[in-house]
């Protein structure tokens, strides 16, 4: 395994990790109990292959199975035993809901990640920002996170979906209350550039030593090159939105297509190392182990410049990208 990232003092991540977003949800994902023996052989072999990390949220989960991801991660870990066992670290995204208005709901939040999680959370996210819609509410959420790592509760905070602007004035509270923000998680891959090439998130990060961590990092899928033909697309949400990509994109699977054939990679693999090679630390979701297996096949090898900037180019051109999440900030 490459060796780990140090986002904190006592908080290291593999250079990529799992994203649990599907582990319960059924809206998006057609997530189904029956699912959850195929999702701990995914858990057991990703940390046995030294993807020790997994990224799970709080509001995880549809309907009655809120929570459900976090309560798996705890169950798979707990009965694991294996390689690399004492490095898994988990990561959770706690919810800006509305009736989270005090720094003490951050931290009962947290500890209902805990209880669910039957460990410790490794690295506490705020899952988005509520600057543009209820500014007032984000300062005291701020402070519940920077008491639980005052407190030792958690290794790191990191934050999500916030642009450079609302980073910074983060970064300043956080500074005062002397606490660093570890990581930033953002929509990024070939198609949701966006976060990067326009709000140049990197380089701020870069300056202040926050790590950005790649989420959906094969844009839901259609960076694997599987979803080609629009007859025949997944169901739900996805469908819409990949039958508008789809005749859009063509150019980047086909360039993607001959890298991946090149380095005798996968598309989908080629589409996680690019992450890799931008600095981040992509979390592509994996339903079962042929996809996991195939996205740990995104370490240990580099494209190279000139297939990057091949790659940069082809997107920067597109038509079409990925929508950016709504929560997203400036
Ligand atoms: N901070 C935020 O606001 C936020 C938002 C979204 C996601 N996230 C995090 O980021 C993680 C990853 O993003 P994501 O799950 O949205 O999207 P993604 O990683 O871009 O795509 C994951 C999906 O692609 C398919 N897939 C994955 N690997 C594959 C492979 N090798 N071959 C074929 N198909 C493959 C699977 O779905 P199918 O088999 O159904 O096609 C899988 O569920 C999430 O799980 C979550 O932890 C965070």
């Amino acid at each position: 395994m490459e060796t780990k990232i140090k986002v904190s003092d006592n908080l290291y991540l593999s250079k990529m990790g799992c994203g649990t977003w599907a582990w319960g949800n059924r809206f998006l994902w057609g997530y189904e109990p029956q699912m959850d023996e195929q999702l701990q052989q995914v858990f057991n072999l990703c940390v046995s292959e030294g993807v020790t990390w997994f990224d799970t949220g709080d509001s995880y989960g549809t309907g009655k199975l809120n929570g459900r991801s976090e309560s798996l991660l705890g169950k798979f870990t707990n009965e694991y035993k294996g390689n690399c066992q004492n490095e898994i670290a988990i990561a959770t995204k706690l919810a800006v809901y509305p009736w989270r208005l005090t720094p003490q709901a951050i931290i009962n939040a947290c500890q209902k990640s805990v209880s669910r999680l039957g460990r410790p959370v490794d690295l506490v996210q705020m899952h988005w920002s509520p600057a543009k819609y209820l500014p007032w509410q984000e300062k005291p959420l701020w402070k519940g996170l920077a008491q639980l790592s005052q407190q030792g509760l958690v290794k790191g905070i990191g934050l999500s979906n916030y642009g450079p602007k609302n980073l910074q004035r983060a970064y300043d509270f956080f500074q005062a209350e002397g606490v660093k923000i570890s990581t930033l998680q953002i929509q990024y891959s070939l198609l949701s550039t966006y976060p990067i090439q326009e709000l140049g998130l990197k380089q701020l990060c870069d300056r202040l030593n926050i790590q950005i961590i790649a989420y959906s990092p094969l844009t839901l899928g259609i960076l694997t090159g599987k979803y080609q033909d629009i007859n025949n697309l997944p169901s739900g949400p996805r469908k819409g939105l990949f039958k508008g990509l789809l005749p859009k994109i063509k150019p980047l699977l086909q360039t993607l297509d001959a890298i991946a054939q090149n380095n005798q990679k996968t598309i989908a693999q080629v589409a996680l190392n690019w992450c890799i090679c931008q600095g981040t630390i992509p979390i592509p979701g994996a339903k079962n182990v042929k996809q996991a297996q195939e996205n740990i096949g995104a370490l240990g090898w580099r494209l190279s410049p000139a297939e990057i900037t091949e790659l940069n180019t082809i997107a920067l051109g597109l038509e079409k990208k990925m929508i950016q999440n709504i929560f997203q900030t400036t």
